[in-house]
């Protein structure tokens, strides 16, 4: 099995057809996401689902009009924790005691190792370490979406602020990172040719 011809079938869809995406389908993209590898296992994101035509219509307004976001089936926005720290990580260990019925406690070295490597960096550093896992779960979604012949367009033209206030986001702690908006292609509009960095300038086999 290869993804590469969904890959290849696959771009950033702007116009997208008034057809829905089935919700059994949208959970298999959350699915994706949520499966994604992320550093420790922390997870500092969740996925937000928007189908809501009113708020999609207020979001769009707060990502320079891009008509993706009101015409697609379903808006995914990617968030991410804003408050990383060690409650983040004994989040994690719970969860790591309850699923894999492991003694607890016996991970506590481990945990606390965890927590000083958060603790040494600051703040934007964590939020930025946060965003990197999200788009690591957006890599794992669009794969996932493409396998199913879902269209889908990664953004983030958009005010992150703005959206974070839309959604109520931040008093959660969460903040809007990057979104993707989802649904299926109009076929009678061309596809574009795919511009890419040649293999040869691209990877190197190091000797
Ligand atoms: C992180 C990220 C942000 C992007 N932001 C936007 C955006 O705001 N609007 C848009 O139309 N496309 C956006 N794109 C789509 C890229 O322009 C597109 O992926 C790139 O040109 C490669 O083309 P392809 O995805 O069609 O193969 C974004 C893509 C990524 C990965």
């Amino acid at each position: 099995m290869s993804t590469l011809p969904a890959l290849q079938w696959r771009y950033s869809l702007k116009q997208f057809s008034s057809d829905k995406v089935p919700l059994a389908r949208v959970h298999d993209l959350i699915e994706a996401a949520r499966l994604a590898a992320s550093s420790y296992g922390l997870q500092p994101y969740q996925i937000w689902v928007i189908d809501d035509s009113q708020v999609l219509a207020q979001l769009s307004e707060h990502a320079y009009g891009q008509s993706q976001i009101t015409q697609c089936s379903h808006l995914l926005v990617l968030v991410n924790d804003t408050q990383i720290g060690d409650h983040t990580v004994d989040r994690y260990f719970q969860r790591y005691y309850q699923q894999t019925g492991t003694e607890v406690g016996s991970a506590d070295g481990y945990a606390e190792h965890i927590k000083s490597a958060l603790a040494a960096q600051n703040s934007p550093q964590r939020q930025a370490w946060a965003q990197q896992q999200a788009y690591l779960a957006l890599g794992a979604l669009l794969s996932e979406a493409a396998m199913q012949r879902i269209d889908a367009c990664p953004m983030t033209g958009f005010d992150q602020e703005a959206f974070n206030h839309v959604l109520g986001l931040t008093e959660k702690q969460l903040n809007a990172c990057v979104i993707c908006a989802v649904g299926y292609r109009d076929n009678s509009i061309a596809v574009p040719e795919k511009v890419r960095t040649p293999t040869t300038e691209f990877a190197h086999f190091f000797a």
